[in-house]
């Protein structure tokens, strides 16, 4: 689904790039543009990067 409209960035496209090595909102805002324009994703951006790294994480700790 589409995350980001202004720069039409998707949950899948955000996912794609913390498993990339983006592990911050920084990172990702930094490659995918997401949250440049009028900023309304930030928060769902943010959601799912955490989400992600915490997912990534614990599949690495098991
Ligand atoms: S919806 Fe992402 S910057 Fe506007």
């Amino acid at each position: 689904m589409y995350v980001c409209l202004c720069k039409a960035v998707t949950d899948r496209q955000i996912r794609e790039s913390v498993a990339g090595g983006a592990c911050t909102f920084a990172d990702v805002r930094r490659q995918l543009g997401v949250a440049t324009q009028c900023g309304k994703c930030g928060q769902m951006a943010k959601s799912i990067i955490e989400t992600t790294v915490k997912k990534a994480a614990f599949e690495h700790a098991v």
